[in-house]
């Protein structure tokens, strides 16, 4: 998730960009840049990594002027280099941009055909491109900004500025947050609060489909269509550290609640309902390649070993192809067999763990075709693979994985469906079916994420609790394993995460009054097995928390707890029945006071053996 600032008065601006973009470091990002009208039109300075790096590069040039823009950014499409760093500068139009231009590759392609050069790998390049040749025709920025957003599809916040108009700075918001701060004599915007927060608490928070221009007076807004908006600031009470949480309690629990718009990103541009087709090309598995494979490897630690358990079951279903996933650190510790006919998916947020890294290196001996699906663009493992599919997730902070692990999983069925598609396993209907059912998912999680204040009551029930047990069959198990280590990791509670079948096999004698037993029971082919398991616990004298699709036969009578899940494909369940554990596990340790972002031994990224 990038980091945008800008700013419209009477001071030199580039010490207040530049502290302002200071208060959002904590996002993440790998590269920043600055633009500034000044005397001579607009003038740029970018680096590659930390801000130090833009505070040399502006001692050896300058910025002087009192309207700019600033950005950092966190690579989504090109590497993260002082090339792809923003501003984008064409023709004397400067542009940052966050979010995704889902069309970016066509638009690029039909610029480049009428003449246009390209300086940089980003999908936000093509803005700045569309408004420089629609400022030809219209003659006003604010006309050619309007143009040229009508030419994107996708998400975006972006703010632009030109020597053709001193003075301001041109702002819209589709889908990527944006607020302006009004002062006297001086006028803010940035992506998020705590940027400007230092300067002022009067903002105006950008609706979708909204265009705006501020100047030293203040904000006039719009709409896309051209119709006035007025807007009464809010007064922030916020304080600086709630800011930078949105106003939630923890880093965590935001990007809990981040998970519908993480998936919308990690889908967005790549799956077409209509055709049932998944845009992978990129990945470099064609047809006569996919159709070669005879075993998919998925490797991953923690979080990510878990994602990729759901992924086999996608996989082996629609891909028709045996999969098999391995803990990297094990995989990495003998000799493993690879055939050139394998694939291997390496699943990793940080796409630095060690373990996962080392793996991949010893998969490469075998000569198959290695494919990282990672949350950071370049990051070592990619680096290290053949192809990559990155989740879209942006920085995530909590050292517990969240909503990584939705944009794993996500980019996991994408990849099911692709392969699927390639292979011939998967005809167009169902994979339609499927990706239309996916499309469905961040609204039905928005459903399940309404229901924290009565999930917030179970935990507070439970939180005493010494031990708890989570079950799930199939597709809910990895869900189960997930959960038990989401608890664990916050809570510090002893949990464990086994397939509901295994029960007999030893866990059951665990069972009595004081152990919580979670069971992820969502109403597929396994439910009626699984009420059978929860007949056993019940027998035994355990506490049962159920969650299940909402209307599920026979259930309700046996929970002690219920939690609803809204009725979705059978398939996507797990991108459900996640939500509700990692919501339990944060009220458990909330109401334990435990650290919650920093849980103790815990590191979010593991580069050491
Ligand atoms: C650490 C983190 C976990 C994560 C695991 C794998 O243990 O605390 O949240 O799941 O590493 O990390 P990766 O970056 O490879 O997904």
């Amino acid at each position: 998730m990038c980091g945008i600032v800008c700013y419209a008065g009477k001071a030199q601006c580039s010490p207040l960009i530049f502290e302002a973009l200071r208060q959002l470091e904590y996002r993440g990002y790998d590269s920043a840049g600055m633009a500034v009208q000044g005397p001579d039109g607009v003038a740029v300075v970018r680096s590659q990594g930390k801000l130090e790096k833009l505070a040399q590069a502006l001692s050896g040039h300058p910025l002087p002027g009192t309207v700019g823009i600033g950005h950092t950014r966190w690579a989504t499409h090109g590497k993260p280099s002082e090339l792809n760093a923003h501003p984008h500068v064409v023709d004397g139009i400067a542009v940052v941009h966050n979010g995704i231009f889902e069309n970016h590759l066509e638009l690029r392609r039909d610029l480049m055909s009428s003449g246009a050069v390209f300086s940089s790998e980003t999908d936000t390049e093509i803005l700045a491109h569309l408004v420089s040749r629609a400022l030809s025709t219209t003659g006003s920025l604010k006309e050619a900004l309007r143009a040229a957003l009508h030419e994107v599809r996708g998400s975006y916040a972006v703010a632009v500025l030109g020597r053709s108009e001193p003075g301001r700075v041109f702002i819209a918001k589709n889908a990527s947050p944006l607020v302006v701060g009004l002062t006297e004599g001086a006028t803010f915007a940035a992506s998020d609060v705590p940027a400007i927060l230092k300067h002022t608490n009067r903002m105006v928070f950008l609706e979708e489909g909204e265009l705006g221009v501020i100047d030293e007076s203040g904000l006039s807004l719009e709409t896309l269509d051209g119709q006035t908006v007025r807007r009464e600031p809010k007064i922030i009470s916020w304080s600086p550290v709630q800011a930078e949480k949105e106003g939630f309690k923890h880093f965590m629990l935001k990007e809990i609640h981040q998970q519908p718009r993480v998936i919308e990103d990690t889908i967005r541009g790549r799956v077409s309902v209509e055709t049932g087709q998944v845009a992978a090309e990129h990945i470099g598995v064609d047809e006569t390649a996919a159709k070669r494979i005879r075993r998919v490897v998925l490797l991953g630690c923690g979080t990510s070993y878990h994602a990729a358990l759901v992924g086999k079951y996608w996989i082996e279903a629609l891909a028709q192809v045996p999969a098999e996933v391995e803990l990297a650190s094990e995989y990495r510790a003998r000799k493993p067999l690879v055939d050139p006919n394998d694939l291997i998916v390496a699943v990793s947020q940080s796409g630095e763990t060690v373990d996962t890294l080392e793996a991949v290196k010893v998969a490469r001996a075998g000569s198959a075709h290695i494919l990282a699906i990672a949350n950071v663009l370049d990051s070592a493992i990619p680096r290290a693979a053949d192809g990559a599919l990155y989740t879209h997730a942006g920085p995530e902070i909590g050292v517990a994985s969240t909503k990584c692990f939705t944009a794993q999983l996500a980019a996991l069925f994408l990849l099911a469906v692709f392969l699927g598609r390639r292979r011939g396993t998967l005809g167009a209907e169902k994979a339609m079916e499927l990706l239309g059912g996916l499309l469905e998912i961040p609204a039905l999680m928005r459903i399940v994420l309404g229901q924290e204040e009565g999930i917030a009551a179970i935990a507070k029930r439970y939180a005493s609790s010494k031990d708890f047990l989570f079950l799930g069959r199939t597709l809910s198990y990895p869900i189960a394993l997930e959960g038990a280590l989401k608890l664990k990791e916050i809570s510090y509670i002893h949990a464990e995460g086994y397939p509901a079948g295994e029960m007999k096999h030893g866990p059951i004698a665990l069972i009595d009054e004081n152990l919580p037993v979670v069971v992820v029971a969502p109403h597929d082919e396994s439910f009626d097995r699984i009420l059978g398991n929860i007949e056993e616990v019940r027998a035994r004298g355990g506490k049962v928390i159920c969650l299940s699709t909402v209307g599920a036969p026979g259930i309700d009578r046996l929970c002690d707890e219920k939690i609803d899940l809204p009725s979705s494909l059978s398939e996507l369940s797990p991108l459900l029945s996640v939500l509700p554990l990692q919501l339990l596990a944060y009220h458990v340790a909330d109401f334990k006071g435990t650290d919650i972002d920093q849980p103790r031994n815990l590191a979010k990224t593991v580069t050491v053996e």
